[in-house]
């Protein structure tokens, strides 16, 4: 048995409804690239299971990839301007449909730099989707073209996000009680 319920504050977004919201985003975008091909980048870790629930509702053709940032000279629990790519794509993006999904926007530092890289590889449309949105911790502007939910400031576990990197397989979004939360071993 798991041990979150020990610290786990509030389920705050529950399963029914993120699977309800992941098949509304799989449709906007069904609509939006109807005749074109897609390549979907998934952001590891913490996009993994956003990523496949999302394509498996996808009619549009569609390839994928992943890739992996780390953001240095920050806390465990936050990002600044530093992302450094520790795992690079296989794909060669350029000319192509791009759909970087992502699991939470934060800060925005983190986004806002994969895109400027992504960018300069010269894809034909390049745009974002992400599941959770913390809008009043942006530091920088990113642009949103599918968002699931906007949360408020609170640190969140499950479905992609961790917590010292376990529990990114539970089906729910959590709220964390950080005065409750131990860290692992
Ligand atoms: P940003 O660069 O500040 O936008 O940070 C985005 C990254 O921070 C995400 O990709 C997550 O890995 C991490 N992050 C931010 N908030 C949370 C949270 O509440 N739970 C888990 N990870 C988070
Ligand atoms: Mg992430």
């Amino acid at each position: 048995m798991q041990d979150y319920q020990n610290f786990l504050a509030e389920v705050l977004i529950d399963e029914k409804t993120l699977q309800k919201r992941v098949i509304e985003l799989a449709a906007e975008i069904n609509r939006d690239y109807q005749g074109e091909r897609i390549l979907l980048i998934c952001i590891l870790r913490g996009a993994l299971p956003f990523m496949v629930d999302l394509m498996r509702q996808l009619t549009v053709p569609n390839a994928i990839d992943c890739m992996a940032v780390s953001s240095y000279g920050a806390g465990a629990r936050e990002s600044t301007g530093n992302i450094r790519v520790t795992m690079d794509l296989q794909t060669n993006i350029e000319g192509k449909n791009v759909l970087l999904v992502e699991d939470i926007v934060d800060s925005g530092h983190t986004i806002s730099r994969v895109l400027e890289m992504l960018r300069m590889r010269k894809p034909k449309t390049l745009k974002v989707c992400v599941l959770l949105d913390k809008e009043s911790r942006r530091e920088v502007a990113v642009p949103i073209d599918y968002k699931g939910f906007a949360i408020a400031n609170k640190f969140v576990f499950g479905y992609g996000l961790d917590l010292d990197e376990y529990y990114r397989n539970l089906p729910f979004v959590g709220v964390v009680d950080l005065n409750r939360y131990q860290g692992v071993g």
